[in-house]
C-alpha cells in the first residue's frame, strides 16, 4: 500500500477564490518573486482571474482539448526554464483535472530534472517540487486531492502518473461557485469520475475502513447530485459533488483503481477519448464485472438524460484491438487489485475485445 498523504491546507467555500491574493502575497518575500499560472485555455477570453496575476508573473494557457502527454509537460517545463533564471515561488493550477495534473507534474519536474517519462511509476519522485496551489472548476476526478497526476506516452503506448507523496497539492481552494459555468453533459462525466473511483477503491483487493468510509460518502453525494429531484447543478449539488471529488480522491489515496480505468486508459491511448466519457463508456460495459453498480450508474445516465456515444470500436481491425488490449493490460496495479495476480488469465485479448466491441 503505498504511502498515503493529505493535502496540506485547503479552503472549502463558495467565492474562496478571493483568498487567493493573500496566499500568493505570503508566498513572495522578494521583489522578484514570481508565480506561474496554469491556466486551462477555456479560461483564456475570461477576466474571472486577472485580478489575481502581477505584471511579473507568468501565465501559461493549457490547450487540455486532449489528454494530458509526458511531451506537453516537458514542453511547459521549458518554458518555465527558459523565461526566468529563478524557479517561481508557486503553482498555480486552475481548471479541470488535465490542468491539476499537468501543473502537479510541472512542479515535481521543476525540481527533480530530467523529463517527465522518468517520473511514470510509483515513487520515483525524490525532491519536494515547487510550492503549488490547485483551483478546480469542474468536480469529478479527484486530482486536487490525489497522489498522481496521469500522462500519456506516446512512445511507450503507456497512460500512467508519477504516483507519489510529492505530487500532492500544499493548498487548495474548492470554490463551489467556479463550476456553475461547466456544460452539463462534462459536468455529469466529470461528476461519475469519482463515482467510479470509489466503486472501483470498495470492489478492489486493497481495502481497509479509512478508504471505504471516503469512498461510501462520495458515492452517497453522488446519489443525491445524480439521483435527487432537485438539479444536478443546483448551488448545493454543486457544493455537493466537489465534495465528493476530494473525498473519491482520498479515497484513490488510500487504494487503487480497479478495472474500469485500464479498459478507459485503452481508449484514450488509441482514439484520444477523453478520460472521464472514456470511463462512462467502459462503466456502460462493466456488467459482467461491477454487477452491483453499472444498473445504478444506468439509472443515473437515465435520470440526467445523457446519452453516450457508440460504436467508438465497432468495425475497427486487428491491430487496432491490440493496440487497445496492450494500453489496458499494461496496468498491473490496479488490475491485480481488482481480480488478483492471475488477471491476465481472465482479462485474455478475447475478452478485452470482446469488451471494447461492444463500446
Ligand atoms: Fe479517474
Amino acid at each position: 500500500m503505498p504511502l498515503a498523504k493529505n493535502v496540506s491546507t485547503y479552503l472549502f467555500e463558495t467565492k474562496s477564490i478571493k483568498s487567493l491574493k493573500d496566499l500568493i502575497r505570503q508566498r513572495k518575500k522578494n521583489e522578484q518573486d514570481y508565480v506561474v499560472f496554469l491556466i486551462d485555455h477555456y479560461f483564456s477570453d475570461n477576466d474571472l482571474f486577472k485580478d489575481y496575476i502581477d505584471v511579473n508573473d507568468l501565465v501559461l494557457y493549457i490547450d487540455t482539448t486532449d489528454e494530458p502527454t509526458t511531451d506537453q509537460v516537458d514542453e511547459l517545463t521549458k518554458t518555465i526554464r527558459t523565461t526566468n533564471i529563478e524557479l517561481p515561488v508557486s503553482l498555480v493550477g486552475i481548471g479541470g483535472g488535465s490542468t491539476l495534473d499537468i501543473t502537479k507534474a510541472v512542479s515535481n519536474l521543476l525540481t527533480n530534472h530530467g523529463n517527465a517519462e522518468d517520473y511514470q511509476g510509483w515513487d520515483l519522485v525524490k525532491v519536494q517540487g515547487i510550492y503549488k496551489i490547485g483551483i478546480p472548476t469542474i468536480s469529478g476526478t479527484g486530482a486536487e486531492a490525489s497522489r498522481t497526476c496521469v500522462m500519456m506516452n506516446e512512445r511507450k503506448n503507456l497512460k500512467l502518473g508519477m504516483n507519489s507523496e510529492f505530487t500532492i497539492y500544499d493548498h487548495l481552494i474548492l470554490d463551489p461557485e467556479l463550476t456553475k459555468s461547466v456544460p452539463r453533459d462534462q459536468y455529469f462525466y466529470t461528476g461519475m469520475d469519482t463515482y467510479i473511483h470509489c466503486v472501483e477503491s470498495l470492489e478492489g483487493n486493497h481495502r481497509h475502513a479509512l478508504a471505504d468510509a471516503f469512498s461510501r460518502e462520495a458515492l452517497n453525494l453522488c446519489r443525491e447530485v445524480f439521483l435527487g429531484d432537485e438539479d444536478m447543478m443546483s448551488d448545493v449539488n454543486r457544493q455537493k459533488l466537489m465534495a465528493a471529488s476530494y473525498l473519491g480522491g482520498s479515497a484513490l489515496a488510500n487504494s487503487f483503481v480497479g478495472i474500469v480505468h485500464p479498459f478507459s486508459a485503452g481508449l484514450s491511448m488509441t482514439f484520444h477519448t477523453h478520460h472521464c466519457i472514456a470511463n462512462c463508456l467502459v462503466m456502460n460495459q462493466m456488467g459482467e464485472f461491477y454487477s452491483k453498480w453499472v444498473p445504478e450508474f444506468k439509472e443515473m445516465l437515465k435520470k440526467q438524460k445523457i446519452s453516450l456515444p457508440s460504436n467508438v470500436c465497432k468495425g475497427k481491425d486487428e491491430a487496432t484491438f491490440q493496440k487497445l488490449y496492450d494500453s489496458t493490460i499494461i496496468h498491473e496495479k490496479p488490475l491485480g487489485n481488482a481480480l488478483g495476480s492471475k488477471f491476465r488469465e481472465i482479462l485474455t485479448f478475447e475478452k478485452v475485445k470482446e469488451v471494447f466491441s461492444k463500446i
